[in-house]
């Protein structure tokens, strides 16, 4: 009765990975239970989810080598599947909410999040190439457009971009605070998405900088973000919880693979209760302050309260 959080089915957001072909449900290795579907089995999948409620998708392109250039030219290409798999969901799922990912690294020969120029990222080269993809992506029928790049001024070009075109409706839930974490390395081994030099820290956040994430909140909302999102979630549950004090819009938080497999990880080897930790984890994001909880655990979870 006293209750003072509880996580629903709805609340949580399912990411999946995809992957061209046909009939294809290949398990990530490092996260055991998660899988890259190619868009047949994956309408399947989703007809099942939103049969145990869940009703909120992010979808994730792997893409061949052989597509990807140095301007990720492919993302808002006529023949991208992913594309194409966009439409078809919502035409069968009119009721889903499907959330997209607005970034170079799946696309870029780089392998990184911005244009890369004589070993730099290269922001503001980066924004036409972010405004482009998420028009393509408006264009199939996306609901919600998740820039997860962290370029400066990215929710102001994507926000202006679409508004131009029309698509006043489609909203932007922006990688606010997306701290430069560790805890990325199994979702860059299901997208084969690791950075080819470098690493991603001149344009993610420091894992030490909490007021920085107030500052990032303040320039999203005053471009226009519909939602602000804090990644990744354990490690950073107080910046949940200021950056939710501070904003009077939604607040996401991204429980990233990293997070997702260690808990597998230590549960495969009999250390920890799966039943009992994974709701825990998901209880004390929900606590810290977020609306709405980007997981893997979605099913697992959305099953165990069903049942
Ligand atoms: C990249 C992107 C990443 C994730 C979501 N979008 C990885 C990265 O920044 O390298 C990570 C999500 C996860 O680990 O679950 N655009």
């Amino acid at each position: 009765m006293v209750r003072e959080t509880q996580v629903q089915t709805q609340d949580l957001i399912f990411p999946f990975f995809m992957e061209d072909g046909k009939n294809k449900k290949i398990e990530i290795e490092s996260m055991p239970g998660i899988f890259r579907w190619s868009p047949d089995s994956l309408y399947k999948e989703v007809e099942q989810c939103m049969e145990l409620g869940i009703k909120s998708f992010v979808l994730f392109p792997s893409v061949e080598d052989s597509l990807k250039d140095k301007m990720a030219s492919h993302s808002w290409a006529e023949e991208n599947y992913y594309l194409h798999t966009i439409r078809r969901l919502k035409e069968h799922f009119p009721e889903a909410i499907l959330m997209s990912d607005v970034a170079m690294d799946p696309y870029s020969s780089d392998g990184h999040d911005g244009v890369v120029e004589n070993g730099e990222i290269v922001n503001d080269l980066t924004l036409p190439i972010l405004a482009k993809m998420s028009l393509a992506q408006a264009q199939a029928g996306i609901d919600i457009i998740g820039p997860s790049d962290m370029m400066d001024g990215r929710v102001g070009v994507i926000r202006d971009e679409l508004d131009c075109e029309g698509y006043t409706d489609v909203s932007i839930m922006s990688y606010t605070a997306k701290y430069a974490s560790a805890f990325y390395g199994p979702f860059r081994d299901a997208l084969d998405s690791a950075p080819k030099s470098g690493d991603k820290k001149t344009y993610q956040m420091d894992p030490a900088n909490k007021r920085e994430a107030l500052r990032e909140a303040e320039l999203d909302m005053a471009e226009g973000a519909d939602m602000l999102m804090i990644k990744p979630a354990l490690c950073y549950l107080d910046v949940i919880h200021v950056v939710k004090e501070f904003s009077d819009i939604p607040v996401t938080a991204y429980n990233v693979s990293g997070e997702y497999a260690m808990l597998k990880a230590a549960v495969q080897k009999g250390w920890l209760d799966y039943d009992k930790a994974m709701p825990e984890m998901l209880l004390s994001i929900k606590r810290a302050g977020a609306d709405a909880i980007l997981t893997y655990f979605a099913k697992d979870y959305a099953r165990m309260v069903r049942s």
